[in-house]
């Protein structure tokens, strides 16, 4: 094997404003095989990845939720961390954009752009919400499309007609925010002159770092001539503050790739086998990759580059992007449930089948890849359950019952005319040792073709041997070694197949009794007498009715306003002051009367004695109380709180309950001695 290779390898950081889903997970699962698969031929491979925190959506979303962004990013982060680890994505760090460390060197490269003169300041005129009192993102403006007159457009595009436009141009805008027209008002920007790096970025987009079908798009880029990047943003902003510039934050996009560098940092603080100098300097001898989609390669194909060689950091090995995820040939749609949330396929599948089939299908361009559900399902059962388990459950069962769960390869004339390694293994080696040059291209589909081409030809000496009739005809020597070479060309497939199956390859290390495989297991056999265990389960057939529940349960997800689908993490209570609490009139009640009102599902009407006031309050406890049960009753009501028009009538107050809901909700009761109309406190 070659010399041992330094890599560091990222995926783009999620949005900490919302779930991830999967087509995120197609890039995680596409840098996660790549990743295993360099580890697996023995080379240290570090994965870096972070939730990427700033910008006004998750200011918004924060605000909307009442609570703090910092409370919003924080819980996503564990989130997010879960959904990546219940998909086996096997990061050595996984960090978020709002950290010291960012903070630090998103400071540190602006500083050396600033003083090496690759920042200008200009003032310019952008939409302003003045009931807000914020500047607005194009994507906070809505408004009809200058050219077509499309009603309801976004302030950068227009959906109908395709043209691209500035929101001044927008007829009739308004604020996402507040509903207001804007008005244009002046402020102070600060740009990257990316044009100063023109000849670099001509030279390194043609050296060898990036697809062809890229460069080929960046030649669109060049020919437009690279502008000024605007790089801040006016406060209120969720973002780190730029240097000498009060009021003035980093545009998330530049923090944002820094946050690679951030998280790695973070991880030397952590692992003192690594230096970040070692993976950054100018001069670095190691290897880094970022994997990204698409739609996001002009921020890190120029933007990124020049950033890093402006302020004098190393720029990357490569950045290898890929197409799009699409659900049964069409954009990924809440309506049709196949916007699919990783959590919500969870549920319902093992990770393992979307990593097999997803590798299946990538190769190492920018093509769209489809997720076509009931090719999936036949994938799945054809290829990993018919072709590659199989091997082992049927061959295990003979060599339990017949030879104590010991292998015994031929090699000494079991077989006729063997030499010395059986020739279906030979072949098998020299197939799976070819897959190395696919995965290392990125080639997974083609890689999986060849191992499944392997698997096909097990499957035939198979049929061709037909051990259950060697078995009945007593032909133990051949039994033996027919089963013996269908174990060991299952370990082979196994090694092939580690980087996609990571969890099963476990699972069958665990089987055969062996250590854990690595690549250089391809050329290793089992030892003559190896015993293995007992076949389990490995991998279970996938039914229709999986991939159904899973787009059922998308469409549900539907039902939830945004606001709840966040608020399933967390409570969202914004906080109170004491003051607040304060206000709150708590007294004593009297049960004097409970009746059921017709029509209601909840509610009963009661009628409460407040010591010689008595009020009418409906109360939603139906489920837990008989009107029986309560009268007489005393208990905690808020009295101050604001009449409400419900549909049975007028509320003129609230009792206060404890519990999860259901029968399980117990009225606060005040112990004797409490009078009605008494205060609490
Ligand atoms: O497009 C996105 O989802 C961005 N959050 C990706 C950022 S990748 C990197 F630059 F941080
Ligand atoms: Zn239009």
């Amino acid at each position: 094997m070659s010399t041992k290779r330094h890599i560091l390898v990222t995926s783009a950081l999620p949005y900490a404003n919302g779930p991830i889903h999967l087509g995120h997970m197609l890039e995680y699962i596409q840098t996660d095989i790549w990743v295993r698969f360099q580890r697996l031929r023995g080379h240290q491979c570090i994965f870096v990845c972070a939730d990427d925190a700033h910008g006004t959506p998750i200011m918004l979303k924060a605000r909307e939720l009442g609570i703090t962004p910092e409370k919003l990013v924080a819980d996503t982060l564990v989130e997010h961390k879960r959904d990546f680890a219940d998909f086996h994505i096997g990061v050595d760090n996984y960090h978020t954009t709002h950290s010291p460390e960012n903070r630090e060197l998103a400071t540190l490269i602006y500083k050396r752009l600033n003083d090496a003169g690759h920042i200008a300041v200009r003032t310019i005129r952008q939409l302003y919400d003045e009931q807000a009192k914020m500047f607005l993102p194009d994507r906070f403006i809505k408004g009809s499309c200058p050219r077509c007159g499309t009603p309801d457009q976004y302030g950068d595009a227009c959906e109908h007609c395709g043209s691209t436009y500035s929101p001044a141009d927008l007829k009739n805008p308004v604020s996402v925010i507040s509903g207001t027209r804007p008005v244009e008002k002046e402020s102070e920007h600060y740009f990257f002159k990316l044009g100063d790096f023109e000849d670099m970025l001509h030279k390194w987009t043609r050296a060898g770092h990036l697809h062809e079908a890229v460069t080929r798009k960046l030649d669109e880029w060049f020919k437009a001539g690279l502008q000024d990047w605007d790089i801040s943003r006016d406060a209120p902003y969720f973002g780190f503050e730029i240097p000498d510039a009060p009021g003035k934050y980093f545009y998330v996009w530049l923090d944002a790739p820094i946050g690679y560098m951030a998280s790695f940092k973070n991880l030397c603080e952590q692992r003192k086998d690594l230096k970040f100098e070692e993976y950054w300097s100018k001069d670095s001898k190691q290897e880094l990759y970022h994997f990204i989609g698409k739609d996001i390669t002009y921020f890190h194909t120029l933007f990124w580059p020049a950033m890093l060689s402006g302020a004098d950091f190393r720029t990357p090995t490569a950045v290898y992007a890929h197409g799009f995820l699409t659900v049964n040939g069409q954009k990924m749609s809440k309506s049709r449930g196949t916007f699919i949330k990783a959590r919500t396929y969870l549920d319902h599948l093992k990770p393992e089948y979307l990593r097999y089939y997803f590798a299946a299908k990538l190769g190492s361009g920018v093509d769209d890849i489809d997720l076509n559900m009931d090719d999936f399902i036949q994938r799945i059962n054809a290829d990993l359950v018919g072709k590659y388990i199989n091997i082992a459950s049927r061959s295990a069962g003979f060599i339990h019952e017949y030879f104590q769960g010991a292998v015994k390869l031929p090699g000494d004339g079991e077989l006729q005319g063997e030499p010395q390694q059986h020739p279906l293994l030979q072949e098998i080696k020299k197939n799976l040792a070819g897959t190395h040059k696919l995965y290392e291209a990125r080639q997974f589909g083609a890689a999986i073709s060849q191992i499944m081409k392997s698997a096909d030809d097990i499957n035939a000496f198979w049929d061709q041997q037909k051990p259950w009739e060697l078995a009945k005809q007593k032909r133990l020597g051949e039994l033996h070694a027919a089963c013996s070479v269908a174990i060991e060309s299952f370990k082979l497939l196994t090694v092939a197949l580690k980087p996609v199956l990571p969890d099963t390859a476990e699972k069958v290390e665990r089987f055969l009794n062996i250590a854990p495989l690595n690549w250089s297991d391809l050329s290793t056999q089992l030892p003559d007498w190896h015993r293995i265990n007992q076949y389990t389960h490995l991998v279970i057939r996938i039914e229709p009715a999986n991939t159904k529940a899973i787009v059922d349960a998308s469409k549900e997800n539907l039902t939830q306003t945004p606001t709840k689908a966040v608020a399933n993490m967390e409570p969202i209570f914004p906080e109170i002051s004491y003051d607040d609490f304060a206000k709150l009139d708590l007294r004593i009640a009297r049960i004097a009367k409970a009746e059921h009102i017709e029509g209601a599902d909840k509610l009963l009407r009661l009628t409460l004695d407040l010591g010689g006031e008595t009020r009418n309050v409906f109360a939603g406890i139906k489920s837990a109380y008989a009107p029986g049960q309560l009268e007489g009753k005393l208990t905690v009501m808020v009295a101050n709180l604001a009449p409400r028009k419900m549909k049975f009538g007028i509320s003129e107050g609230m009792v206060l309950a404890a519990g999860p809901g259901g029968k399980d909700l117990w009225l606060l009761e005040p112990h004797a001695g409490a009078q009605p109309g008494m205060r609490v406190k």
